[in-house]
Parts: structure tokens; sequence; C-alpha cells
């Protein structure tokens, strides 16, 4: 089966140029202008772009979390993501205390198996850390799993001790594999949450009100000094602030492997969402908070300067009616987490690129290609290059809507950007040659999503790149 994506203009990490493309089977066979070839399929990509699919680092399908299952499982969160022109993404498998890993890496693929739309990767949660645990990391970097991720926060439940990630850190430096942190105080945030409670302090605004900055920047900072100790390299999840963000400048400014990711509504929402009346502002809860106007020039600018290398979703999907009111009467029970891996993209189109806040190659660097080289997944996924597979997305610049709800492919009752105006959309999306969705709707077939088998992360992981100070 040969497809043909004839007349686009290419954009890649590096590059912006006029080609066409052809598609072998599912990988990219040849890359040239005006490229004549009695194709299976042609797709009219005139007046478009054409970039590599996305790839979302940072999404949480079929998972328990705060006492509740997320309304999205590895099908309807991954037809969401494609229809928003994500085309890999890579999710977490949860160690449960007292478990291995590689039960957990078992229980994980098989909710991806045959319900996955596109190809995904398994990062893994370590929560209980054993000399055993630590044996068993080799062979989960064998299996594919090259990342690991550790809580600083969530005390009494999935929190680790600073010793412990410093355990794992050692390993994984051994194994090559990367850690990655949330990083919050987490015993600082359990007094803090407490005193709200205490004060009759129950309503979601509170949750932001008890997870101030210096909380997240102390606990990055912490968690740098660790990896230098390890000599690891290491990666900050949703990093929200621009204090935290100095933390990770200063290591890199002294050249430590640091590398850390933000997500669009740090970006593109500011702490008036915690003003919402009644309960609404309960839609907005996710950990970090979003967090006051001044820091999102600072996120902007670390995207730029390379200090900040990637924009990961946090898709995590508890429906307001239900799961988001479980914390009614008190905002510590409001499960954490807000979806949007379909409105990545979007997002970051309108508020980074039309904006003129990043460029277009930027945006395919920080959207597809910077998390597959730092995850192991390139230049099978995050690029447009000859030998690539053919995930890739026919955007039509000129699209212009309002996101709401209704229109998203996932399995929720509300989408946080509700009524934001954006321009610039997929028109067409194909996984591995097969057209995914076209005309609005998903057209690809359930279960054609397969486990990744990651590479260790790229050397870019072990040399931090000189970068400016935003
Ligand atoms: O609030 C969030 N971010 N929920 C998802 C779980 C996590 O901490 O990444
Ligand atoms: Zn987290
Ligand atoms: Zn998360």
């Amino acid at each position: 089966m040969y497809v043909l994506v004839k007349g686009g203009t290419v954009v890649t990490a590096a590059d912006t140029y006029a080609a066409d493309i052809l598609i072998q089977g599912p990988t990219i066979s040849r890359i040239e202008k005006d490229l004549n070839y009695p194709a299976d399929q042609v797709i009219d990509a005139s007046g478009k772009l054409v970039f590599p699919g996305g790839v979302d680092v940072h999404v949480h399908n079929d998972e328990v979390f705060g006492g509740t299952h997320s309304a999205d499982d590895f099908y309807s969160g991954t037809v969401a993501a494609a229809c928003g022109g994500t085309t890999t993404v890579v999710d977490f498998a949860y160690q449960s205390k007292g478990g291995s890993l590689a039960a957990a890496l078992g229980e994980w693929q098989a909710k991806g198996e045959g319900k996955a739309a596109i190809d995904y990767g398994l990062h893994m949660i370590i929560v209980d850390v054993s000399d055993e645990i630590l044996a068993e990391i080799p062979a989960m970097v064998e299996e594919g799993v090259t990342s690991f991720k550790m809580f600083m926060a969530y005390k009494n439940d999935l929190m680790v001790s600073d010793g412990d990630l410093f355990r794992v850190l050692q390993k994984c430096r051994q194994a090559g594999a990367v850690v990655s942190v949330h990083a919050e105080n987490g015993d600082l945030l359990d007094v803090l949450v407490k005193g709200h409670l205490s004060r009759g302090e129950t309503a979601p605004k509170y949750h932001a009100a008890s997870r101030p900055p210096a909380v997240e920047a102390e606990a990055t900072g912490r968690a740098i000094t660790i990896a230098r100790l390890a000599d690891a390299p290491l990666y900050i999840v949703h990093l929200s602030c621009a204090e935290a963000l100095s933390e990770v400048c200063h290591a890199r400014a002294a050249g430590q492997p640091v590398f850390a990711e933000t997500c669009p509504q740090y970006l593109c929402l500011d702490s008036r969402v915690y003003d919402a009346p009644g309960f609404e502002a309960a839609k907005f809860v996710c950990s970090p908070p979003i967090r006051d106007k001044r820091h999102q020039e600072a996120l902007w600018s670390g995207l730029r300067s390379g200090n900040l290398q990637t924009v990961g979703s946090d898709h995590s999907s508890f429906n307001f009616q239900g799961q988001k009111e479980l914390g009614r009467e008190d905002f510590s029970k409001i499960p954490n987490g807000i979806p949007g891996a379909e409105t990545r993209l979007y997002l970051l189109y309108t508020y980074g690129v039309l904006s003129g806040r990043i460029s277009l190659n930027r945006f395919v660097d920080i959207a597809c290609t910077a998390p597959a080289k730092l995850f192991g997944l390139f230049p099978k996924k995050g690029t447009i290059a000859v030998g690539s597979d053919a995930d890739m997305v026919i955007w039509d610049p000129k699209k212009e809507f309002t996101i709401a709800q209704r229109d998203l492919h996932n399995n929720m009752d509300y989408t946080p950007f509700e009524g934001m105006r954006v321009r610039g959309a997929p028109s067409t999306v194909l996984s591995k040659g097969e057209v995914i969705f076209r005309n609005g709707s998903f057209c690809g077939r359930v279960g054609t999503g397969e486990f990744l088998k990651r590479g260790r992360s790229s050397e870019s992981l072990n040399t931090a790149p000189p970068a400016s100070t935003p």
C-alpha cells in the first residue's frame, strides 16, 4: 500500500520546506519536491502544514487515582489524543505497594493490548523501593520501559523518601534509564492542607492556596541535588512556576543533565480559574495547581531558551459529576488532574506559534521531537524522515474554532479549556501510514496501537546542552 501526501509544507524541529511524502506501508519511503508516484491513495495537503504526529509523554489512562477510576481507558484516551494530532503517548504503569515491577508492567500492557488506537509506551512508577525492586530495573529496561517516575508528593500514599529516590537514580544511571519526578514537597503540603481544612477552608480554591510555588521549587531543587549526587539524568514532570524553572536553569547552566516538561494548563490558564463560582473551580484541580499569570511568560521563555524541552498534557480524566464532586466538602478529596491530550496541540499552536512566542519548528520540537528523543522513541517517532514511522498530521492552519467538550472525543463531561478560541487543527492524521482521523472524526481501528519497546534515552540525556537563562 502506497500513500502520497502531496503539496504540503513539511515542518520538522529543524526545517520548513515544500515537499511531497511517499509512504510505503507503515513507514516514510521518500520525501521529494514534485514527487509523482502511482500511489493507492493521494492526500492533498496543499495549503496545509505536514508535521510529525505529536508525542505526548505524560498521559494517564485507565488508572485509579485519588480514590476513583479515570474516565478514559486506553481506547477513549488514545482516540482523543489522535483526534488532536497526537500519534504516540507514553502512559504510566503503577507498581502496587509490595508488588513487583514485572506485575505492574503486565497489568498495564493488558490495559493497552487490543484497545489502544495509537502506539504507546509505558513509564514505570515506583512507589515502594526495596533491593528486589532495584534489581528489577535492568529487566524493565530490556522490556522497553526505560523511564521511571517517583512522587515527592502525596504523603502516606505514593510519596517516596529522598533516600529511595537516590537509590533509584543510582540504579537507573547504571541501567541507562531516566528518572522523572513529581516535584512538590509532600511533607509541607500535608501541613499546609491540614491547616486550611482546620480553618474550615474547604473550597477548591484552597487546593491552589495550599500548594504555593515555593513548595514546588524546593522539591525541584532537592531532586536536582539528589540527581547530582547520584550522577544521574533527571526529568521534571509538569513544571508549573518560575521559581522551579529557575532551579532547572541553574542546574543546566552548571552542565547538569536536567530536563523539564510543562503543560498547556500552565501556559494558557491562570489562577483566576479558581475564582469560578460554587464548586466549578474543582474542574481545575491538578497538582501542581494552575499559577498566577506572571508564571506564564517565564514558562514560554523557558521553552524558547531550551531550558524547558517538552510540553506534555498530563491528561488525567476525572469527570466533574461524580468524580471531582468527591471533594465537595473537602478540597483534598478532589481527584487531582485535568484532561488535555486532545487539546494540547491546538493550544500550543495558537498561544505559542500564532502569538509569536515560539517558532513553528520549536512547536514541533517541544510537542513531537524532543519528547521522542528524551524517551527513546526517536527517529521511529517524532520526526518526518525516510525510514521513520508514517505518523503525521496534515494541519490546517486556517481552521478556527472554539474548544467545546461536546466536540472532543474523550469520555469526559467537561474540558478546562471550554470556550477558548483557537486557530489551527488537524485535517488528517496518519498513524503508521493509515488515516486515523479525517473530517473531524476518528476513522482508525481499535487495538492497532502497539506497545513500544523504547530504547535507552538518547545521548541528549547525558549531556545538558548549553542553554541561556530566561
Ligand atoms: O494533578 C495531576 N497532575 N494529576 C495526575 C497525576 C500526577 O501527579 O501527575
Ligand atoms: Zn505528577
Ligand atoms: Zn501526571
